[in-house]
C-alpha cells in the first residue's frame, strides 16, 4: 500500500481564458493569465491510497463518490501512469516500480475548502491537486518542462495554471498535439507579497451553464470572441505581465477589470447569451469604480469568473478599507443597499 496527501490552491485569472481550440485536448483560442491564490482559503486536499488489494479505481469529491470513468479523470490518470518511475515505495519502504502500477488500484479522496462549480475556479484547483497527488504517488517525472501542466490542463483548461504559484501564463500552443499548450510562471509567488485578494461569496451555488458548454455556445454565436482572441488578448498580456513584474497596480487593475468586463461582454454576446453575473456583481463593481474614483487612483480591481463571486484585488495597505467597505454595503442578512459617497442601489440579499 502507498498513501500520499497534496493541497493545491486555486487561481484566478485576470486575462480570461475562453474558448475551445480542441475540445478533445481542451486546448483553448487565446493564452491567459492568474494569480495563484494562497493556501489559506481556496484550496483543494486531495488523498490518495493505492493498493493491490482494491478491486478497482474509485474517487470521491466532497464526500459523493464520482464517476471514475469520466474522460477528463481518465486521461489524467493514463497521462499520470505512463509518467510513473520507479522511484515511489510502499509503507513498509519496498520499492514499487513502474511495472507493478497495473496491480494497484487507486481510491482517491478530494475536498474542496470552498464553493464546488460556483465560479471560483473549484475545477482548477481539483485537477491540478489530483495531478500533483499523482506525482508523488507514481514519484513521476517530466519528460519535458511543463508536461505535468499540459496534463493537467486536460483535466481542466485552468488547471494548468495552478501548479505553479505567483503569476502565471497558460500557452495557447501551436502543436497539434497540444503537448506544448501549457503553463509558464512569469512571476513566483514571492514577487509582489502586498497583492491580496479579497474573495465575495455572492452565491454558493453551483452555475447554470459549465464553462465547458458556455465555451462551446460563445464560440458558435459570438463575433466578439474571435475579435477577443485575435485583436485583445496578446496586447493585454503583454501590458498585465509588464505591469505585475514592475508591481504596478494601477494599470494591473485597470487591465484585470477590463478583461473581466470583456469575457462578461462575450458571455451576453453569446446565443442564447449567458448571465453568470447577477445584481450584487454589478453592485460590487459600482462599488469598486466609486471607491476607485473618490481615492483618485485605481486601489481595487474586481474579476469575475464563469459564476456571481467577485474576487478584489487590492493591496495589503487597503484591504482593510476595502473590506470595510464590502462588510458596509453587502451585509449579510439585510438586503443589500449601497450607500454613503455611493449611488443609492438596492438587490437581493446575498445567498
Ligand atoms: O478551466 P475551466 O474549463 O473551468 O474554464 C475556466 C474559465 C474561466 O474561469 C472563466 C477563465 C479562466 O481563465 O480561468
Amino acid at each position: 500500500m502507498r498513501s500520499v496527501t497534496c493541497s493545491t490552491p486555486t487561481n484566478i485569472a485576470v486575462i480570461k481564458y475562453w474558448g475551445k481550440d480542441s475540445v478533445a485536448l481542451n486546448t483553448p483560442i487565446n493564452s491567459s493569465v492568474s494569480v495563484t491564490l494562497n493556501q489559506k482559503q481556496l484550496k483543494t486536499v486531495t488523498s490518495i491510497v493505492a493498493s493491490p488489494t482494491f478491486d478497482a479505481d474509485r474517487i470521491w469529491l466532497n464526500g459523493a463518490e464520482q464517476d471514475i470513468n469520466n474522460k477528463r479523470i481518465q486521461v489524467v490518470l493514463q497521462e499520470m501512469r505512463r509518467l510513473a518511475t520507479d522511484k515511489a515505495v510502499d509503507a513498509d519502504g519496498k520499492p514499487i516500480r513502474k511495472a507493478d502500477w497495473p496491480s494497484y488500484k487507486l481510491h482517491i479522496v478530494s475536498i474542496n475548502t470552498f464553493p464546488t462549480a460556483a465560479g471560483l475556479a473549484s475545477s482548477a484547483a481539483g485537477y491540478a491537486c489530483l495531478v500533483a497527488a499523482l506525482i508523488e504517488l507514481f514519484a513521476a517525472e517530466e519528460e519535458y518542462p511543463g508536461q505535468f501542466s499540459a496534463v493537467a490542463r486536460q483535466g481542466s483548461g485552468s488547471a494548468c495554471r495552478s501548479l505553479d504559484g505567483g503569476f502565471v501564463r497558460w500557452e495557447k500552443g501551436t502543436k497539434a498535439d497540444g503537448s506544448d499548450s501549457l503553463a509558464v510562471q512569469v512571476a513566483d509567488h514571492k514577487h509582489w507579497p502586498e497583492l491580496e485578494a479579497i474573495i465575495c461569496v455572492v452565491n454558493d451555488k453551483e452555475k447554470d451553464t459549465s464553462s465547458t458548454s458556455g465555451m462551446m455556445t460563445s464560440k458558435d454565436t459570438s463575433e466578439l470572441l474571435g475579435f477577443r482572441a485575435r485583436e485583445v488578448v496578446d496586447k493585454r498580456l503583454r501590458a498585465i505581465e509588464a505591469a505585475y513584474k514592475a508591481k504596478d497596480f494601477a494599470t494591473f487593475g485597470k487591465i484585470t477589470m477590463m478583461d473581466s468586463n470583456q469575457f462578461h461582454a462575450t458571455c451576453l454576446d453569446t446565443y442564447p447569451p449567458i448571465f453568470y453575473m447577477n445584481e450584487i456583481s454589478r453592485a460590487i463593481i459600482h462599488m469598486v469604480h466609486k471607491y476607485n474614483d473618490s481615492v483618485g487612483a485605481v486601489q481595487a480591481a474586481y474579476t469575475f469568473d464563469a459564476g456571481p463571486n467577485a474576487v478584489i484585488f487590492v493591496q495589503k495597505q487597503h484591504t482593510a478599507e476595502v473590506m470595510g467597505l464590502l462588510l458596509h454595503h453587502f451585509d449579510k442578512d439585510a438586503s443589500l443597499e449601497v450607500r454613503g459617497d455611493f449611488d443609492k442601489k438596492s438587490a437581493v440579499a446575498p445567498a
